[in-house]
C-alpha cells in the first residue's frame, strides 16, 4: 500500500532529461528485478562515475537534491535519530543535507573518485558495492538512495526490522536511475508499505515492512 501525500509547495515538473529508453534506466530495472550484477558491471559503472566525479562535485550539489530529501525528513516518518547508511553517496549531496539531522551516517559508493570528492568530515566514506555490502544483517535504521541503483536483497538484509528505506529520484521520472514508488515496493523482498510525495523536481518514497 502506498500513501500519497500532497505535493510539497516546491513541487514542479522536471525538464525532459532521461526517457524510458535511457541505458541507465534499463540497468536500474534489471538490477532491481534481480538480474545478475557482475564484476564487469561494477567495473564499468565505477569507471563511468570515476570519470564524472570532479565535475559532479561542482554541478550536482544543488537544490534538486535537497528539496525531496528535506521533505522526506519532515513528512516521511523517518527514524531521524537512528543509524543511517547511504548507498551510492557520490560526492556527498546526501551527507550535506542529512548532517546534523540524523543520528549517524555512513556514506558508501562504488567509485573511489566520487568518494574522494565527498566531504569526509560530514560522514565516514566507505568504498563498497551495494550488491554485497560489508555490513552485518540488520545494522541500520535507515538506508538512503538518491538516484542510485536498487539492490533489494542487500537493502533488506542490512536494514533493521522496523527500519526505513528512503528512495529519492531528484528529477522524478526523468532521472536516469529511476524506479517509480510502486516498483521499489514490489522489488523489495516480502511485504512493504510506503509513503510518497513530490518535492522540487523530484519525489521521495519511504518504505517500511508491513
Ligand atoms: C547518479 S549518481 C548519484 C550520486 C549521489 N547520490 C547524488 O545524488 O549526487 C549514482 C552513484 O551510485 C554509485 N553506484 C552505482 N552503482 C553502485 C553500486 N553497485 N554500489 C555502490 N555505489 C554504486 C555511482 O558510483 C554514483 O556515485
Amino acid at each position: 500500500m502506498i500513501e500519497r501525500l500532497p505535493d510539497h509547495p516546491s513541487a514542479r515538473e522536471p525538464e525532459p532529461f532521461a526517457g524510458p529508453d535511457h541505458p541507465m534506466r534499463t540497468l536500474t530495472r534489471a538490477v532491481a528485478l534481480g538480474e545478475p550484477w557482475t564484476s564487469d558491471d561494477a567495473d564499468r559503472v565505477a569507471a563511468v562515475f570515476d570519470d564524472l566525479a570532479e565535475e559532479w562535485s561542482v554541478r550536482h550539489i544543488d537544490d534538486t537534491k535537497a528539496a525531496p530529501v528535506q521533505d522526506a525528513l519532515e513528512r516521511g516518518d523517518v527514524p531521524v535519530g537512528g543509524a543511517w547508511l547511504e548507498l551510492g553517496s557520490g560526492t556527498g549531496a546526501g551527507a550535506r543535507i542529512l548532517v546534523g539531522s540524523v543520528g549517524s551516517l555512513v556514506a558508501t559508493d562504488l567509485s573511489a573518485e566520487m568518494l574522494h570528492h565527498a566531504p569526509g568530515e560530514l560522514a565516514p566514506r566507505v568504498r563498497a558495492d551495494a550488491s554485497m555490502l560489508p555490513y552485518r544483517d540488520r545494522s541500520f535504521d535507515a538506508v538512503l538512495m538518491i538516484n542510485m541503483l536498487l539492490f533489494p536483497h542487500e537493502v533488506d538484509r542490512v536494514l533493521r526490522e522496523a527500519g526505513t528505506v528512503l528512495w529519492v529520484n531528484t528529477l522524478g521520472d526523468q532521472t536516469p536511475i529511476h524506479l517509480p514508488p510502486e516498483d521499489v515496493l514490489a522489488a523489495l523482498p516480502g511485504e512493504w508499505s510506503g509513503r510518497t510525495a513530490s518535492a522540487g523536481t523530484g519525489f521521495w518514497l519511504t518504505a517500511t515492512r508491513s
